[in-house]
């Protein structure tokens, strides 16, 4: 029993997908209340400014979102009573959009640019918002280390007690990179041989050294360098392709029973490769499912696609995956 619905985030369960040899399980945050893994970050964010008088009561919470930080934003900072206002990129689902509107936020929709520093970014307009608006907060979270912290925090310990301490292996999409370094680092904390994977889009903004294409999957992505991708804890980052990752959703929603989004798609395409290739009997992987495919419905992934390619798949060879320079 709970008295207020964030003390309900986090715990959520692990479910294996079957590989041909160790165990790999995906951590379903689409059950989180908030339906993503973003519900983490924004209630530590949020308590942290709290703590530290950043945010007062009768606060505006301020922020940029993809759609998940937002609608995580909006959800705590209804049942905490605080106004709400994101930006969002016009890329953003219209599921989202309206999402972010029921839980009673005030949503602005900015041009979808290519990098964060754009002055018509969303991430540039909630600054200036926040600037303008008194006692406002911007949980900011390209910036705020606190991000990573709420992984390191909740996320790791949640991962590591739910294997028994036997996880070899922890995937995890990058947007901010809070959520795969966050958690990656608890996770080399108790084991330093635990292999801490990043998947962005191979046409991000960092995957490209700073000339980004265009590509669909919500959330994966690192449109920035930002300071909370901690890279000392990433083992590899391994770059996805649209095409190769979407056509997933289809496979994990009929085969698997699992409606995800997008990013769930791209981390399961780069998990159960990686397991086709390097797994061995005893590797227990966790791949973070970051959300519910009930946000893209009406992208239509689901019932498109008819040449679903994981699970039974043809290892992919490391053409596809590169590990960063430092
Ligand atoms: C839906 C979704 N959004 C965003 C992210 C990326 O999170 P972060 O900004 O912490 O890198 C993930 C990672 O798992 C995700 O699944």
């Amino acid at each position: 029993m709970h008295k207020h619905i964030f003390q309900a985030i986090g715990n959520t369960p692990l479910i294996e997908i079957t590989v041909p040899r160790g165990k790999l399980y995906a951590k379903l945050e689409y059950l989180n209340p908030g339906g993503s893994v973003k519900d983490r970050s924004a209630l530590f964010m949020i308590e942290q400014a709290e703590k530290d008088s950043t945010l007062k009561p009768g606060g505006t919470i301020i922020d940029a979102s993809s759609g998940n930080q937002g609608i995580a934003t909006a959800m705590i900072g209804a049942a905490k009573g605080y106004k709400v206002i994101i930006c969002v990129s016009d890329k953003i689902s219209k599921e989202k959009l309206n999402t972010l509107k029921a839980f009673g936020a005030q949503v602005e929709v900015c041009p979808n640019t290519d990098c964060l520093e754009d002055p018509n970014s969303y991430h540039s307009r909630a600054m200036t918002l926040h600037k303008q608006t008194p006692n406002s907060f911007m949980p900011n979270q390209y910036f705020n280390i606190a991000n990573a912290q709420a992984h390191y925090t909740l996320l790791g310990p949640e991962i590591w007690r739910q294997t028994d301490g036997h996880i070899t292996h922890y995937f995890a999409a990058s947007g901010t990179g809070g959520t795969v370094s966050g958690a990656g680092r608890f996770l080399k904390e108790q084991n330093k041989n635990i292999k801490v994977l990043a998947m962005d889009s191979i046409n991000s903004y960092r995957a490209t050294g700073g000339r980004p294409k265009p590509y669909n999957v919500d959330g994966m992505g690192m449109d920035f360098i930002s300071p909370v991708f901690d890279e000392t804890v990433v083992d590899e980052v391994i770059l996805v392709k649209d095409e190769l990752a979407l056509p997933l959703l289809k496979t994990l929603a009929h085969q698997h029973g699992m409606l995800v989004g997008p990013s769930s798609a791209a981390v399961a395409w780069a998990a159960i490769n990686y397991a086709h290739q390097h797994f061995d009997n005893q590797s227990v992987g966790v791949m973070i499912f970051g959300d519910s495919g009930r946000a893209y419905l009406t992208k239509h992934c689901y019932t498109e696609n008819e040449n679903p390619r994981l699970i039974n798949c043809t290892p992919t060879k490391t053409n596809q995956s590169k590990k960063y320079a430092s």
